[in-house]
């Protein structure tokens, strides 16, 4: 449970996307948290202090004079405890009130009185007309300054018909921002470039080869670099996996594909990380029409020619061009032997290797680090736990 024992603030101001925050602290609920729900009168307009509370489980604040609290000051003992203020919707009004500092209610009193070491987050949600007027963008760019954390708005279909930047994010993709200003910023300003599941090598236009890969691992470090700070491209085999919130994604097919995306990518890079698992070979007489079956019962004869090995090739980029290089290894025996003999012939810092067979899809992993000082063992874990060390291993490894 990614929140496990935050207590978060939801503060809700006036917008349709009201709904989304219903979700939202049901979200945040089942990712541990505590949620203390606190609205605004135009909040009220658009869903009820009844959903709010029976989704949170807690009475609602909405009032600057509520006598519920014993020295009548909502507005200071709401956060002392508070790990993060969210305030999702964050209408085009409070986002100037919060770029003036006015207190008139108590969701803009709280956040002006919160501690200053108190993170506060908004998700933006208006009319794409109100969120490019430049007063807004000048609020924008005031709170970013004041260190409040915009999250998003996205673009698209808005409720009022029109189309553009305003809509607030998704109830997951909130989710996700608020888990990531948890974690510790290692890869603050870094560059990362991945490669991540299988590839597939055609035979025909309808059939092919691929390797065993549901991509979870690399999906997962890609999140968990996101987190960490980094800026990330991942370069995607066919996987039926969701790009992480924020993580730019290119999708490849074959080996040759992602060879020619990564190379065309890499430049300014500053870590490498190769997850994918890249078919060794292609079909060199694949054919352009769907092989027919004959009824003499023959078999096509499929001649293989190697593929460019990518993280060989990046790793072998001269120093300045060259990005810090992670590989994957995956082995059914022998893997201390094997993982530190590819780490030496690909000539990279830093190998990890999972340990058989049975991680393939799964939601966990073991994985063992290979340096040039030996290796050190991670053991089983969700996956998206482990990316999170071996982020944090590779930031100590560039620092
Ligand atoms: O040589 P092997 O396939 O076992 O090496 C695995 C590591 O090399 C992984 O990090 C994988 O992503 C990378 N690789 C690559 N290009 C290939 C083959 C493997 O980048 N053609």
């Amino acid at each position: 449970m990614d929140l496990a024992g935050k207590k978060i603030v939801l503060g809700l101001t006036g917008g349709i996307a009201c709904y989304k925050a219903a979700e939202l602290s049901r979200a945040f609920i089942k990712a541990g948290a505590s949620v203390q729900v606190v609205m605004t009168k135009g909040a009220l307009q658009f869903i009820t202090s009844v959903t709010m509370q029976g989704l949170s489980g807690q009475p609602i604040f909405t009032d600057q004079w509520d006598a519920r609290i014993g020295n009548n000051m909502p507005h200071i003992d709401l956060t002392r405890d508070a790990d993060v203020i969210v305030i999702a919707p964050c209408s085009a009004d409070f986002m100037a009130k919060l770029a003036h500092g006015v207190c008139d209610d108590l969701l803009s009193t709280l956040c002006v009185a919160r501690p200053a070491s108190l993170p506060l987050l908004i998700a933006p949600a208006m009319n794409v007309e109100m969120w490019q007027n430049p007063a807004t963008r000048r609020n924008a760019r005031q709170l970013a300054e004041d260190g409040i954390q915009l999250l998003g708005p996205a673009a698209g279909e808005q409720a009022c018909g029109e189309v553009g930047l305003g809509r607030m994010l998704e109830a997951d993709q909130l989710l996700a921002e608020v888990i990531a200003a948890f974690q510790p910023k290692t890869l603050k300003s870094k560059r990362l470039l991945l490669t991540a599941g299988p590839t597939f090598e055609a035979i025909d236009p309808v059939r092919g080869i691929t390797n065993l890969s549901s991509g979870k691992m690399g999906y997962a470090l890609a999140r968990a670099a996101r987190e960490a700070g980094a800026e990330v491209l991942l370069i995607s085999g066919p996987t039926a996996l969701p790009a992480p919130f924020g993580v730019q994604r290119v999708n490849v097919l074959s080996a040759r594909q992602m060879h020619d995306a990564v190379l065309a990518h890499v430049k300014g890079q500053d870590i490498f990380i190769a997850v994918a698992a890249v078919a060794d070979w292609h079909v060199a007489n694949s054919s352009d029409q769907k092989l027919k079956k004959d009824a003499s019962g023959s078999t096509p004869e499929l001649v293989f020619a190697q593929n460019p090995d990518i993280l060989a090739e990046v790793a072998a980029l001269p120093l300045t061009q060259r990005p810090y290089c992670v590989g994957f290894a995956a082995e059914s025996e022998n893997l201390l032997e094997y993982a530190e003999a590819k780490r030496q012939k690909k000539n990279i810092p830093l190998l990890v290797g999972n340990i058989g067979h049975d991680t393939f899809g799964k939601d966990e992993n073991q994985l063992v680090l290979f340096d040039v000082e030996g290796h050190t063992s991670f053991p089983r874990a969700d996956k998206l736990q482990l990316a999170r060390q071996l982020i944090a291993e590779i930031a100590k490894r560039l620092t």
